[in-house]
């Protein structure tokens, strides 16, 4: 079942894990410099959830099929690693670094993702542009969002900007309903064809999460079963938000407060 809130109650506890999940990226970002690890990341935000937002952060332990449980309380993806990055107190950040955090919390029962780049230190011209463009794709794929506009008018908007500043889609992991669930139906994929897909209808929620590569689309898993990486070990940038369709657009419930949409 595609994930549809149709009463305030449940939207109103949406909105506060959405508002919940931003407020450990805004934290984080001082955090974020030369000599730290992932792990070190992993254990402020984990603390940070828990302790002071009384959260549950929803990756721990998390498993989705046969594989092992995800062992981390967020994902921290460095450079040509696309998503799924596990922390790791071997992983040390240097100057030039660009890295994807990815948060999700559940609060009431309802779950907030959203992810945002960071960097070290200077990032490359590349790494630069490559950020922006994808959160660029990102804003994309929100503005064409609105009550009966269809999934794949969002995939169409953001592989068009992609390609237009040739870089290239991931196509084997996509955005996804969310609400009491953490992977819900509908899978929004990141590439597409506008005027296909299902019909959006007020009260959905659903993320956005495009991960656009710098070199080709391709990607394998490393043998920890968790890390997605570029096949050619070229960069990768991700942006998330948590979504709630509108008559008249989208509310971007994992907005932070540098954001601001029409
Ligand atoms: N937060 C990721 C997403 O956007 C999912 C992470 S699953 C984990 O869907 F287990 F790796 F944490
Ligand atoms: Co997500
Ligand atoms: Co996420």
């Amino acid at each position: 079942m595609v994930a549809r809130l149709t009463n305030e109650d449940e939207i109103g506890k949406m909105r506060n894990a959405g508002a919940l999940a931003a407020s450990v990226l805004e934290m984080i970002g001082e955090h974020v410099e030369v000599g730290v690890t992932t792990d070190k990341l992993n254990e402020v935000c984990h603390r940070f959830i828990v302790n002071e937002l009384d959260c549950i952060p929803a990756p721990l332990n998390y498993s989705n099929g046969p594989g092992p449980a995800f062992p981390k309380s967020i994902c921290t993806s460095v450079n040509h690693v696309v998503c799924h990055g596990i922390p790791s107190d071997r992983k040390t950040l240097k100057s030039g670094d660009c890295l994807n955090i990815d948060v999700t919390v559940i609060k009431d029962g309802f779950h907030g993702d959203t992810s945002k780049m960071f960097c070290v230190g200077k990032p490359s011209v590349l790494a630069q542009r490559l950020i922006r463009v994808t959160q660029e794709c990102l804003y994309k794929g929100i503005e064409v969002v609105r009550a009966g506009a269809r999934l794949g008018d969002i995939g169409h908007a953001i592989q068009q900007h992609a390609e237009a500043n040739r870089f290239s889609v991931v196509r084997e992991f996509c955005g996804h309903g969310i609400g009491r669930q953490f992977h819900d139906e509908p899978q929004v994929l990141h590439y597409g064809r506008a005027n296909t897909g299902i019909t959006l209808e007020e009260g959905m929620t659903f993320t956005i999460e495009p991960m656009i590569n710098a070199g080709k689309r391709f990607v394998k898993i490393l043998p920890d079963q968790w890390t997605v990486v570029t096949k050619d070990h070229k960069l990768s940038a991700q942006w998330e938000h948590t979504l709630l369709v509108t008559a008249t657009g989208a509310e971007v419930l994992t907005r932070r407060s540098e954001e601001s949409f029409a």
